[in-house]
């Protein structure tokens, strides 16, 4: 036993030093003012263990913490995250009901922690047409850390990037017509400014978990030049480690936005 607990004591340190490292390493090559998260994974990490999938989701929220802390200690300025999509409303009532309840959940444990930490809550997606609780208790953690001015921490909550898109296009046609906007002042510039994100730059780095390669209708127009990094992890065991590499790949990778270097 005294062996055992000696080997295993010595394999967290050793994991922690190289974690240590990595930190270093990252923090001193140029970081992404934005990553975008797309939190996938949770029902199969369940299932794979023989739990609910409702499991998975409450074991996601772990991640998130790890990866807010990991993400403010390196001093990136946005972090998006995918957390329900306009397209999730399909799965079964019971699921729904759970991931809807889930934001009051975490908000009522966390929200103390976000705004001791100078986080700034924001959301992007169609609020209006989620349960009254679930808004109040979001509208009340924006509320709360808008005056904060470090981190930047949007959740994507009934969120589509092809409903936002729509959602622009009818403001804009609407200044349009009522005289306020020439249709011919319209630019790309003037249509970032209608989405959701409004001011917020689009982001540098994109990271999906769970082995999926696809974008599933998250921010259509802001990946535009984003960079994108996949792994085969699940959601609740992402952490840290896979964080840092994310951003260490991103630090090689040359970005030339159509031009060349
Ligand atoms: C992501 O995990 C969470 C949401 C979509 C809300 P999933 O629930 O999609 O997990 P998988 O992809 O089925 O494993
Ligand atoms: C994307 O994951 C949405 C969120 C993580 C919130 P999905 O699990 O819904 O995506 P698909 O269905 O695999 O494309
Ligand atoms: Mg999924």
């Amino acid at each position: 036993m005294g062996v055992y607990l000696y080997f295993r004591v010595m394999k967290v340190d050793k994991r922690q030093k190289r974690e240590e490292e990595l930190f270093r390493e990252v923090s001193k090559g140029k970081l992404p003012e934005h990553v975008a998260i797309i939190m996938d994974g949770n029902g199969r990490w369940a299932q794979k263990r023989g739990l609910p999938r409702l499991a998975g989701h409450r074991a996601g929220i772990s991640a998130l913490k790890k990866i807010i802390t990991c993400a403010q200690e390196l001093g990136i300025k946005v972090i998006t995250l995918y957390a329900f999509s306009t397209e999730n409303w399909k799965r079964p009532k019971r699921e729904v009901e759970f991931l809807m309840r889930l934001p009051e959940e975490y908000l009522e444990k966390e929200l103390g922690f976000l705004i001791e930490n100078n986080i700034v809550i924001k959301t992007i997606g169609d609020l209006d047409e989620i349960p009254g609780l679930t808004q109040k208790a979001i509208r009340k953690a924006v509320a709360s850390t808008k005056q904060n001015t470090g981190m930047i921490l949007n959740f994507a909550f009934n969120y589509g990037g092809r409903a936002e898109i729509i959602g622009a296009v009818k403001k804009i046609s609407r200044e349009v017509l009522e005289g306020r906007l020439q249709w011919d002042e319209i630019t790309e510039e003037i249509f970032s400014k209608h989405l959701y994100t409004g001011s917020i730059p689009d982001p540098d780095l994109l990271i999906r978990p769970s082995g999926e390669l696809r974008i599933s209708n998250f921010l259509l127009w802001q990946l535009a030049y984003t960079e994108l990094w996949f792994t085969r992890v699940m959601w609740p065991d992402f952490n840290k480690k896979y964080f840092l590499k994310a951003i260490k790949d991103y630090q090689k990778r040359e970005r030339r936005f159509g031009g060349i270097l």
